[in-house]
């Protein structure tokens, strides 16, 4: 496929942007199962070192497999944007081992010791354990606020000037609470702070972060994009491409954290199905909440989708759709909330999401085991919240294993 092609549809993005032909004529990606590159002679060794012939060294540096993976996120997340000279978006993207290991990287290649980082309340646990344990062990503090009230983020960037970086996670784990990207880069903007996103649950399909003139974007991979929960991965994009290139690019590498090629390739040609599977997950999302909120053993769903969800207008101003996460808590609390998850015979009992499959957590037992109780129930993560990835199996099963789940609940 030629490089000027422009695409009309996402799904040709995903299925063509990041494949380019490889020497052997092989119709999918290989997977370059190699640690290390050869060199015909010791000059060229030097010149791939010093940068000035492009190609391989070693695999922790990149890998043929990862960078199909990499462009192909990368024309995902730019799809039909323009930078500020109107030509087409550039980003750069390194693939990782798994979503921490890219936020790892995104930390500590902006942010050094006496930084802040600012943050919304409702994080994946792991990222909220990643910023208040080793990040602040390291002399970096977050400052948390509920960031869908702009006062309290420039109130937060008034009393903290040392606040660098301001990180968004929308929709957000568990309480898929949505915060408004285009305000907050307007104001981090104003005062000169770094932002960055983590577009896992909506995937570059439903949103786009860069269209509000953020820094970076990240992804747990593992999720969405995969799409078939058989590799964890993360990925860290970013639209500064010199600063990508030489900083970024350089601890990247000295992290170590990159991902590997069987890896790459299964993301790879999950991503293909990107569309066509986020399509059927959120036409079964929306029926799913419907159902819920309706269910006389539950007293509120959390889904964006529906009207009475508080974040209903900030994700319909930047989501193409709600997408395809919920929670939900049972009116009978933490022994009402047990007794559906072992009731389940089709859903699947699991952490993470994004899978073809609808797995169902309990976040304070699982995802946020780590974060205290007391914090917890700050985020609105009580003790009987159950969290649903809404998978693509026929929406009438699904709906027929919640009810049997639910009875006399
Ligand atoms: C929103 C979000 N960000 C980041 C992560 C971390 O990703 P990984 O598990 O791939 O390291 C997760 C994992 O669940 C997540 O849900």
């Amino acid at each position: 496929m030629s490089n000027d092609f422009s695409y009309n549809g996402i799904s040709s993005v995903a299925i063509h942007a990041g494949n380019k032909s490889f020497s052997d004529s092989s119709h999918l990606t290989p997977i370059y199962a190699t640690s290390t590159f050869t060199f015909d002679t010791a000059e060229q060794g030097m010149e791939r070192f010093s940068g000035k012939q492009e190609g391989y060294i070693y695999s922790r540096w990149g890998n043929p497999t990862f960078k199909v993976a990499e462009e192909t996120i990368a024309a995902l997340e730019a799809f039909k944007l323009k930078d500020e000279h109107g030509k087409p978006l550039q980003l750069k993207a390194f693939l990782h081992a798994s979503g921490q290991a890219a936020m790892t990287t995104l930390l500590m290649c902006n942010l050094k010791t006496g930084d802040k980082i600012l943050s919304h309340y409702s994080l994946y646990g792991g990222i909220h354990e990643l910023m208040h344990k080793v990040m602040h062990q390291n002399g970096i503090e977050p400052v948390i606020v509920d960031m869908r009230d702009l006062n309290k983020v420039e109130n937060a960037l008034q009393q903290h000037p040392e606040i660098k970086l301001i990180h968004i996670e929308t929709p957000a784990n568990p309480t898929i609470q949505c915060v408004d990207i285009e305000a907050i880069t307007k104001l981090a903007k104003q005062y000169n702070k770094i932002v960055s996103v983590d577009n896992t649950f909506a995937t570059p399909y439903l949103q786009q972060p860069f269209k509000y003139g953020v820094d970076f974007v990240m992804h747990s991979t593992t999720k969405f994009l995969n799409g078939h929960g058989t590799a964890i991965g993360g990925v860290l994009l970013g639209k500064d491409l010199a600063f990508m290139n030489d900083k970024a690019y350089k601890w990247y590498k000295l992290l170590g954290g990159n991902s590997n090629p069987f890896d790459a390739f299964l993301l790879i040609q999950g991503m293909k199905t990107l569309e066509i599977r986020m399509d059927r997950h959120c036409s079964n999302a929306v029926k799913v909440a419907d159902f819920l909120s309706q269910h006389k053993a539950i007293s509120h769903v959390n889904y964006n989708g529906l009207a009475s969800h508080p974040d209903h207008a900030v994700a319909e101003k930047q989501m193409k759709h709600p997408g395809a996460m919920m929670s939900f808590e049972l009116k009978g609390g933490l022994e009402a909330g047990k007794k559906f998850i072992d009731r389940l015979q089709m859903c699947v009992r699991a952490v993470s999401l994004g899978t073809v499959d609808t797995l169902v957590s309990h976040p304070a037992s699982m995802s946020h085991y780590g974060v205290s109780r007391e914090e917890r129930l700050q985020f609105g993560i009580t003790d009987g919240l159950i969290r649903m990835s809404t998978g693509m199996e026929n929406i009438e099963d699904i709906l027929q294993d919640l009810e049997q789940a639910l009875q006399d609940l």
